[in-house]
C-alpha cells in the first residue's frame, strides 16, 4: 500500500521492515489522544490562516467521525500505515479526500507523537491517583474499626513489640500519601505542552502554540523546540513512580500472604478473591496477592528499560525513542489492575482479633516495657536492658513467659520491681503506652486517622 512519506523512494517497502518498525499494534492505545491533539492542532491553523475556516471545519468533522469509529471499535488499523498518526491520517484522507492532508501542516510526528504521550500520561496519572485513594479509604476503614486489635509488631520478622492493627495498615497509607503526591507533582512537567516543535527546530508557518496548549488545557509550551520533541523524562517519571508503587503493594500483598498462612491466620481473604487448585481440594490460595508481588519485577524492567533506551540518544528524535510506549502502557494496565482489586480484598478480609491477640500473649514482647519501667525508676537504660535481657534468659529457661514470673523471681534481678510491674507488662498496657507522637496508642492512632481522612478529603 501507497506510504503517506513515499514521494522519495523507488521500491515499495521490504515486508519485513513494515512489520518491524511498525507501532501500530501498541500504540492504537493512543487513538483517542491523537485525535483530541489533532482537533487542537487544526482548530488553530483554522485561527491562524494557516487552512482555510472550512477546511478547518472539514477536517474536524472527519476526525471526529474516526473518534466516533474508534470508540465504537469500529476502525481497523493497518501496519502499512506504521503507526497511529499516520494510521488515523490516512483514514482522514479516506474520509473527507485531499483536504485531509493539511492537517500535518505545521507539525510533525515528533512532535505529535510526544503531545500524545503527555495527553496519555496525564489522563492515566489522574486515574491512578483515583484509585490510590480508593485504597487509602479501604485502608483507612478498616483501621477504624481495628484501634484496638493488637497483634505482634515485628523488625527482622521476629517478635518485637505489640502493635494496634490500624498503625500497620495506616502505615501503609502513608506510603499511598507519598505515591500520590509523587504523581500530583509529576502533573506539572506532564501538562506542558510539545506540539509546534516540528520535526526539531520549530516551523515556518505562524503557528500559535499557546493556542493549542489552551485547547488541550496545557498550563505551559516547552520553550525549545529540540527538548520537546526529545524528552521522555516525565515517562521515566511515571515509571520510576509506579516502581515505588509497586514496592508498597508488594510488600502489603508479601504481609497478606503471610498473615493468611495457617501458621499466621491472622486474616481471612474473602472466597471471591482467592482460587482454589487443581489437586489439593483444601486449598484456598491468595493468588491476586502473590501475582501482585510477582508483577514488581516487570514493572522495574520497564524503568531500567526506559532509562537504557534514552541514556545514549543524541539530540533530537530517535526511532528508538518509539520504544517508551509498550513499557509504560504494560506498567498502566499493572498497576490499575492491582489497584482496583486491592481495595476491595481489603474491605473484605476478616480480621481474625483473637488469633492476634492470643499470639502477643505467647512471646517475650513486653520486654523492652519492662526495660522503661526499670529506666523510669531511675536506672541507666543501658543497664535496665541488661537487667531484663537476664530476666527473659530466666524465663525461657523456665518455659515460661514475663507475665507468668512472679514478684520474687523478678526481685531477684532487682529490689526496684513492684506490684504494677504486672499491669506494665500487660500487651493492651504495652500498646497503649506509646504515646508519643506517631505511636501505636490508640489515641495517636485517632490523631492520625484525623489526619488521614484529611488527607483524603482535600484530594476529592
Ligand atoms: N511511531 C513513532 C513513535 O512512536 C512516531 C514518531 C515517528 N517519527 C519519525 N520521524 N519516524 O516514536
Amino acid at each position: 500500500m501507497a506510504k503517506l512519506w513515499g514521494g522519495r523512494f523507488t521500491k515499495s517497502t521490504n515486508k519485513l521492515v513494515d512489520e518491524y518498525t511498525a507501532s501500530i499494534s501498541y500504540d492504537k492505545e493512543l487513538a483517542k489522544e491523537d485525535i483530541e491533539g489533532s482537533l487542537a492542532h487544526v482548530q488553530m491553523l483554522g485561527e491562524c490562516g494557516i487552512v482555510t475556516p472550512e477546511e478547518a471545519k472539514t477536517i474536524q468533522r472527519g476526525l471526529r467521525a474516526i473518534l466516533e469509529k474508534v470508540e465504537k471499535g469500529e476502525v481497523r488499523f493497518s501496519v502499512d500505515q506504521e503507526d497511529i498518526h499516520m494510521n488515523i491520517e490516512k483514514m482522514l484522507i479516506d474520509e473527507i479526500g485531499p483536504v485531509g492532508g493539511k492537517l500535518h501542516t505545521g507539525r510533525s510526528r515528533n512532535d505529535q507523537v510526544a503531545t500524545d504521550m503527555h495527553l496519555y500520561m496525564r489522563n492515566k496519572t489522574r486515574e491512578l491517583i483515583e484509585l490510590l485513594e480508593n485504597v487509602q479509604s479501604a485502608l483507612l476503614s478498616q483501621a477504624k474499626v481495628n484501634v484496638d486489635t493488637i497483634l505482634p509488631g515485628y523488625t527482622h520478622l521476629q517478635r518485637a513489640q505489640p502493635i494496634s492493627f490500624a498503625h500497620h495498615l495506616l502505615a501503609y497509607f502513608w506510603m499511598f500519601e507519598r505515591d500520590k503526591s509523587r504523581l500530583v507533582d509529576s502533573l506539572k512537567r506532564i501538562n506542558v505542552l510539545p506540539l509546534g516543535a516540528g520535526a526539531l527546530a520549530g516551523t515556518t508557518f505562524p503557528i500559535n502554540r499557546r493556542r493549542v496548549a489552551e485547547l488541550l488545557d496545557f498550563d505551559d509550551i516547552y520553550p525549545n523546540s529540540l527538548d520537546a520533541v526529545s524528552d521522555r523524562d516525565f515517562v521515566v517519571e511515571a515509571l520510576s513512580a509506579a516502581s515505588l508503587i509497586m514496592v508498597h503493594l508488594s510488600r502489603l500483598s508479601e504481609e497478606m500472604v503471610l498473615w493468611s498462612s495457617q501458621e499466621f491466620k491472622f486474616i481471612e481473604l474473602d472466597d471471591a478473591f482467592c482460587t482454589g487448585s487443581s489437586i489439593m481440594p483444601q486449598k484456598k490460595n491468595p493468588d491476586v496477592s502473590e501475582l501482585l508481588r510477582g508483577k514488581t519485577g516487570r514493572v522495574f524492567g520497564h524503568l531500567i528499560g526506559l532509562l537504557t533506551v534514552l541514556k545514549g540518544l543524541p539530540l533530537a528524535y530517535n526511532k528508538d525513542m518509539q520504544e517508551d510506549k509498550e513499557g509504560i502502557f504494560d506498567t498502566v494496565r499493572t498497576l490499575t489492575g492491582a489497584l482496583r482489586l486491592l481495595a476491595p480484598i481489603l474491605e473484605t478480609m476478616t480480621v481474625n482479633s483473637e488469633r492476634m491477640r492470643h499470639a502477643v500473649e505467647k512471646d517475650y514482647s513486653n520486654a523492652t516495657d519492662m526495660a522503661d519501667y526499670l529506666a523510669k525508676k531511675g536506672i541507666p537504660f543501658r543497664e535496665a536492658h541488661e537487667i531484663t535481657g537476664k530476666i527473659v534468659l530466666f524465663a525461657i529457661e523456665h518455659g515460661k513467659y514475663l507475665l507468668e514470673l512472679g514478684l520474687d523471681d523478678y526481685k531477684q534481678f532487682s529490689q526496684l520491681f513492684e506490684e504494677d510491674i504486672f499491669e506494665a507488662l500487660k500487651p493492651e498496657h504495652v500498646m497503649r503506652a506509646r504515646e508519643s507522637e506517631g505511636g501505636t496508642a490508640p489515641h495517636q492512632i485517632e490523631r492520625q486517622i484525623k489526619l488521614a481522612e484529611q488527607k483524603i478529603n482535600i484530594n476529592r
